[in-house]
């Protein structure tokens, strides 16, 4: 982690037993840009059993300030057994701005390479629409490679466009970066 911000954060685990902490500060949030803006007690319930944030395919960490006395963020890894693993990464309102989640992706994305040996990739999806992920993708090395059309449902019922950002295993222990090849066929 570089920068002073880095210095102020901390990232454990979340401890699967602690249901209902989770549960509470998951559905107290407004979850922008997520399928599901504002889910319901039940609905992070009914995740949390289904496996959605722990397990052998995920892992939940809490994204800890030293100014604040609860969490100021989450981050959520799964296909943690495929070669390409993927992430959500969210930052408390309050707390956006600063740094915290340049910081996160940083720090997940060297957690991930050291912790997962089989994983070869780390993939992001997110709207197109949120400039805020894809500055921080773009920032911690991630390189663009899909752009999908009208395919990110909203709760209006409307589709829009979504991208794709990933980091190789070989560019993040070279520092090089592998060019997508866009020109193959049209
Ligand atoms: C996306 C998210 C994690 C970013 O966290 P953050 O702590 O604000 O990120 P950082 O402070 O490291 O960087 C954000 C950068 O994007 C910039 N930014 C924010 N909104 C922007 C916009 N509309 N257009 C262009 N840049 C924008 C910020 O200014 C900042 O850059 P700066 O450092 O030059 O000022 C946070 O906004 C969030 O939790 N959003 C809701 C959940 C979400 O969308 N998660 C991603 C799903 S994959």
């Amino acid at each position: 982690m570089a920068g002073p911000v880095a210095h102020r954060l901390s990232f454990s685990p979340w401890d699967p037993a602690d249901v209902d902490r989770l549960v509470q500060w998951v559905a107290g949030q407004t979850w922008d840009n997520y399928v599901t803006r504002r889910p319901s007690p039940a609905i992070v319930r009914r995740r949390v059993a289904a496996g959605h944030y722990s397990g052998p395919n995920c892992a939940t960490w809490w994204i800890g300030h030293q100014d604040a006395d609860q969490p100021v963020g989450l981050v959520r890894l799964h296909d943690l057994q495929d070669p390409t693993a993927l992430f959500d990464v969210y930052v408390c309102p309050a707390w956006r701005g600063q740094g915290l989640g340049l910081a996160a992706v940083r720090w997940l994305t060297r957690h991930v390479f050291h912790a997962y040996p089989a994983v070869s990739r780390l993939e992001a999806q997110t709207r197109a629409d949120n400039w805020a992920m894809r500055v921080v993708l773009r920032r911690a090395g991630y390189v663009k490679e899909a752009h999908h059309r009208a395919s990110w449902p909203t709760e209006s019922g409307e589709l829009i466009a979504s991208v794709g950002y990933a980091m190789l295993r070989q560019d993040f222990e070279t520092g090089q970066t592998t060019p997508v090849d866009w020109d193959d066929a049209p």
